[in-house]
């Protein structure tokens, strides 16, 4: 049998903890044939519920799950932890400044970085889910240089869904079907939802996305800003925002960067920029990748048009501007 895996949640008592921990005991992230422990860390006003929580997990007697450990301090949280998913952050309320905003979530990132420096796997790798995500994900990789930089990611897969559920909507096939997607830059409303070389298959054929659907209009305009604002969406139905798709999407992240993307089909990754495709080095920005034993490499050499051009440059300007917020935050 393997030897188990130690995953560190953070933010766990709140509404994604509440929907990943499960998934992550029964081998949703980390494959079936798995154990796991669970690191479960939340802040102290949280703590009687984080205990609720493992109360809960150890009721639920999964067979993969070998240990709960729920604590408010990160140290003991991030103790040997192989997998880091970092759900936990300071949330916008009314009325706030998006700089106060950063500076709690600055604050919070550059804490924990040195915590899982000093105390995760020397291979620990790391998803960042806390809005905002990439910018959380930097600041995250600058306080932890001996963490390797490949190692530090943030999700966007989520967006990567919504975008592969859309077109599977559209057209009504299966999502299985819809692939190759792209979520280019920030996880926000100014991420680039792309289907310029995505495909569908029917009756065994890959057929690209632009002719199945035969309505550039839609795809140029409404399927990008359904995408790019779904979250919205969410809350506004929901009055709270996405946790389900969020928890499964965090897990899909994993589990392809793990485990590999099968072969013809890439994910979204919110990752460290080498510059591919123009894009500034020194970002978390998302690309296209494909993974292979633990490894994730961005697609090359897609051809990307004037329309995508401009909009990846847009997204990019807007994560160059959170860097700097950021950076303002910290001095
Ligand atoms: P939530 O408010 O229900 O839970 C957040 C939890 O984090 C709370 O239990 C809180 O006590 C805890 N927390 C706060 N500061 C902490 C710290 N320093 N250390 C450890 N835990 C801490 O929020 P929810 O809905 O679970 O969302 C979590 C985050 O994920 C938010 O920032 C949200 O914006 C983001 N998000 C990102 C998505 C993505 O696709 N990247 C999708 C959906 C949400």
């Amino acid at each position: 049998a393997n030897a188990p895996l130690r995953v560190l949640v953070t933010g766990a008592a709140g509404q994604i903890g509440y929907a990943i921990v499960p998934m992550i005991a029964r081998g949703v992230m980390l494959g079936p044939d798995q154990p796991v422990i669970l690191h479960m860390l939340d802040i102290e006003p949280a703590a009687e519920a984080l205990n609720g929580v493992k109360m809960e997990m150890i009721d639920a007697a999964f067979p993969l799950l070998k240990g709960v450990i729920a604590t408010t301090d990160v140290v003991e949280a991030c103790m040997g932890v192989n997998v880091a998913v970092m759900v936990g952050g300071f949330p916008r309320k009314e009325g706030m400044e998006r700089k106060d905003v950063m500076s709690k979530n600055v604050s919070i990132y550059k804490a924990q970085a040195s915590a899982l420096e000093k105390h995760a796997a020397a291979d620990c790798k790391v998803l960042v889910v806390a809005n905002p995500a990439n910018t959380n994900a930097l600041i995250l990789k600058e306080f932890a240089p001996s963490i390797p930089e490949k190692n530090i990611t943030c999700l966007t897969r989520l967006d990567h869904n919504r975008a592969l559920g859309q077109i599977s909507e559209r057209l009504d096939v299966p999502v299985s079907d819809v692939k190759n997607v792209i979520i280019w830059g920030n996880h926000s409303s100014t991420q680039y939802p792309d289907v310029n070389h995505a495909t569908v298959t029917t009756s065994g054929r890959e057929k690209p996305v632009r002719e199945l659907v035969a309505d550039d209009q839609w795809l140029n305009t409404e399927f990008i800003t359904t995408v790019q604002q779904r979250g919205a969406a969410i809350i506004k139905a929901r009055k709270m925002s996405s946790a389900l798709s969020a928890a499964g999407a965090a897990c899909d992240h994993i589990r392809d960067w793990v485990l590999g993307t099968p072969k013809g089909t890439w994910v979204s990754m919110g990752v460290y920029s080498d510059g591919s495709y123009g894009i500034q080095p020194g970002l978390i920005y998302s690309f296209p990748v494909t993974c292979e034993k633990g490894n994730w490499s961005i697609v090359q050499g897609l051809k990307i048009d004037e329309f995508s051009r401009a909009k990846m440059d847009a997204t990019a300007k807007e994560l160059t501007e959170e860097k700097s917020l950021a950076y303002s935050c910290l001095n």
